[in-house]
């Protein structure tokens, strides 16, 4: 499958269109943000990385039952997916506080949550993609409620299976985002993608950063750390 046009270039990745008018072209770039894109950089590596980071994380998810844009990966930072129309809404769990909920909670950054936190956050750059509750999705239709109860379902059932695959791994998955879309066939699936750029992956037993944390609060080895992921994932957990 060829690339035609480039629909859409993002922060982290470039959408091209293919012959398929089903399917698209996602290029993972070594673009880095943070703060709503105050702060770039590059992290040399990352869009290949990514790429195989997030169809590993696809592919697992795709086999325990979890209906997922992912049709295959092409070459190092090409994977071709489903098209879909993405729903505005930017779904985060958390099993341990961190990042904005420490602060808005005032909970040290570590604590153990006692149950799965779902947030939902307004996807949209221009406000700097504000915290929002069912009711506003509602309000302005974001999402229908139907939609939202499979997409609630499907995180929970998401979280469930990634914290024991990573456990596994010796990782602490302390919390991540994901985003939905509508297929052309109408049905709800899981798009973006689910890399150290939008998860919080921390050592299990020495807590140290595995993400981009390292990126967004200056703490180096910033490659190391997306390498490191994808070598535990591969396979060799030392
Ligand atoms: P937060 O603690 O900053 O709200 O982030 C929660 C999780 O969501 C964290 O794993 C990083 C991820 N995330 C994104 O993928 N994109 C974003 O724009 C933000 C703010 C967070
Ligand atoms: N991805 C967001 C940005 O580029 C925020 C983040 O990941 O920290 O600004």
């Amino acid at each position: 499958m060829e690339k035609i046009e480039m629909l859409y270039e993002g922060k982290a990745k470039k959408i091209y269109s293919t012959e398929d008018t089903d399917k698209v072209i996602v290029e993972y770039k070594d673009d880095a943000t943070a703060f709503n894109g105050e702060k770039k950089g590059q992290i040399s590596e990352k869009g290949k990385l990514n790429a195989k980071i997030s169809t590993i994380f696809f592919e697992l998810l795709e086999q325990k039952g979890i209906p997922t844009h992912l049709v295959e990966q092409l070459n190092e930072t090409d994977v071709l997916t489903k098209k879909l129309d993405i729903i505005l809404v930017e779904v985060v769990m958390r099993n341990i506080a961190a990042g904005s909920i420490a602060k808005r909670l005032g909970l040290e950054e570590g604590t153990e949550l006692k149950k799965p936190v779902l947030e939902f956050y307004y996807k949209s750059d221009e406000l700097g993609d504000p915290m929002i509750n069912e009711y506003h999705i509602y309000a302005e239709e974001l999402a229908s409620k139907a939609e939202l109860d499979t997409i609630k379902d499907l995180a929970f059932k998401i979280n469930e299976i990634l914290v024991e695959f990573l456990a596994d791994k010796g990782i602490d998955l302390v919390d991540f985002k994901l985003e939905f879309g509508k297929g052309t066939d109408g049905k709800v699936y899981l798009g973006d993608e689910i890399s150290p750029d939008t998860c919080r992956f921390w050592d299990s037993k020495t807590k140290k950063k595995l993400d981009k944390d390292r990126f967004r609060r200056d703490l180096g080895e910033v490659e190391g750390a997306y390498q490191e992921i994808l070598k535990r994932l591969e396979g060799s957990n030392s």
